[in-house]
């Protein structure tokens, strides 16, 4: 048999179907699981694929089964395990072999790893995919970061396998060592933006106007038709209209009120703290994961203070619903505005030169925050050279303006009968706060002189001053 293009290692979900996506576009491919029987049931399940598959039940056979410079994939649990899987690669392979980490490794963890390769003759490539299982078998998005020239040795391989948006690949080399996982993890930071914006809007429509799951799943379908297009939206209608079968009631009536997290939408929190970008959209809803997972917590404090939810009872609920829809569109901006603000941020402190509006069009198609509003952010990036705010690009200024009146309504609404909307009240804050010249950090800075001696900056004068109180006892 001829040897494989390319290797893969860890046949989980993702390795799994990844494998079958890549056998299917025509490469062979070499594959390896820890554990031997998981590798020959994948081949054995393979079908007529099995012919571009090579099963290995060791490192050895697996780095003999593939063409040099040998690209290898790891799809295995993010930390240590890839570190453990990187050493006894790193006996193995040769002078200009590829490992590609796959999973969703903190860029962090990607930089170090480049360093503790460099001198190794090996080369890394840290590759972010997106759009789960789906995706990986029929097209993810794929964002590399890594030497341009190990790209280039995949390029073929991963354009053949990524989603297509209009016929152009969903997949582009972005930048040097942990450019790749970076995007990836601020990809995952909208995604939680998004989900949980989209969960408050459905908490308003439940709770505050009364509907009923069915009614719900209508209206997110509607809206799926227009500005709002995307596949969380186009989920969310699939998801409400489900009835279980053994409650014989909509299936999201019986799921408990408390999700998980695996650490991306932390850390894209965490860096955007550390480089001092906001993302206030992004972290109010890795908090609202938090607060989620409190469910004893929050059942006792709603028992303890008795304070009865109010209906939100509008003029008119169709247009109730306009404004929730409009106002979802602009948290939607914001969120988005925040989550390329820090990749922007990123690219500078790190010197990746992230492109942007390239980032904006692989996530057109394959990955999970894939929407119609992508292609707008790409245009925005094209007129822009890829800076600067989106806030402040001409078309979104057009569609915050017409729509930030249906958040301010929105969010006032949900404040007044006591439904928590944490990422829509962030967005309409951040646009607030964003869009005021004035703001109100002169009394911060004249709070730190007079506890700190800080000092402060005086309008349109140079240097640094002190009030009267400096030395107040
Ligand atoms: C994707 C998803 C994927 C996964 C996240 C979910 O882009 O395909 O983001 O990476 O679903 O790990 O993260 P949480 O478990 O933290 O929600």
């Amino acid at each position: 048999m001829a040897q494989a293009e390319i290797g893969l290692i860890g046949l989980g979900v993702m390795g799994s179907n990844l494998a079958l996506n890549i056998a299917e576009k025509g490469f062979k491919v070499a594959v390896y699981n820890r554990t031997r029987d998981v590798t020959h049931k994948f081949f054995n399940n393979a079908g007529k694929l099995a012919e571009n598959i090579i099963p290995c039940d060791n490192l050895d056979e697996l780095v003999a089964a593939i063409r040099p410079p040998r690209p290898i994939i790891i799809l295995i649990k993010a930390g240590e395990p890839v570190d453990n899987e990187i050493r006894l690669l790193r006996e193995k392979l040769s002078k200009n072999d590829i490992i590609i980490d796959s999973g969703n490794a903190n860029f962090r963890d990607t930089m170090r790893r480049f360093k503790e390769l460099e001198d190794s003759g090996l080369t890394y490539i840290g590759m972010g995919i997106s759009g789960g299982e789906e995706g990986a078998r029929h097209g993810p998005a794929i964002m590399v970061g890594g030497k341009e020239e190990s790209y280039k040795r995949i390029e073929k391989i991963l354009d053949a396998v990524a989603a297509k948006y209009k016929k152009e690949p969903c997949s582009a080399w972005l930048g040097e060592n942990g450019a790749g996982h970076f995007v990836k993890t601020i990809h995952n930071g909208i995604e939680y933006a998004d989900m949980q914006m989209i969960s408050e809007v459905y908490g308003l429509m439940r709770d505050g106007l009364g509907m009923k799951a069915a009614e719900i799943a209508a209206v997110f379908k509607k809206w799926n038709t227009g500005r709002l297009n995307s596949y969380l939206i186009e989920i969310t209608a699939e998801v409400l209209s489900v009835i279980d079968a053994k409650a014989k009631k909509p299936i999201v009536d019986v799921i408990l009120d408390r999700a998980g997290q695996k650490g991306t939408g932390k850390w894209a929190v965490i860096e955007a703290q550390t480089m001092g970008v906001s993302a206030s959209t992004i972290e109010a809803a890795v908090d609202a994961r938090v607060l989620s997972s409190m469910k004893v917590d929050r059942t006792a404090a709603e028992k303890a203070y008795k304070i009865t939810r109010k209906k939100i009872s509008p003029k008119s609920r169709a247009t109730f619903l306009r404004h929730l829809e409009a106002a979802l569109y602009a948290g939607k901006i914001a969120a988005y505005a925040q989550g390329f603000a820090v990749m922007e941020q990123a690219s500078n402190e790190f010197k990746w030169n992230l492109p942007l509006g390239t980032i904006a069009k692989i996530w057109r198609a394959g990955c999970i925050i894939r929407s119609q509003f992508l292609g707008l952010i790409t245009q925005a990036f094209v007129k822009s050279g890829g800076k600067g705010n989106l806030l402040m690009a001409p078309a979104f200024m057009k569609m915050m303006k017409e729509s930030h009146g249906s958040l301010r309504a929105v969010v006032a609404q949900a404040a007044l009968v006591g439904a928590p909307a944490p990422a829509l009240s962030n967005a309409l804050s951040y646009f607030d706060t964003y869009r005021q010249g004035r703001g109100t950090a002169n009394l911060i800075q004249a709070q730190r002189d007079f506890f700190g001696a800080h000092g402060f900056e005086r309008i349109g004068e140079e240097g640094a001053f002190h009030g009267p109180w400096a030395g107040t006892e």
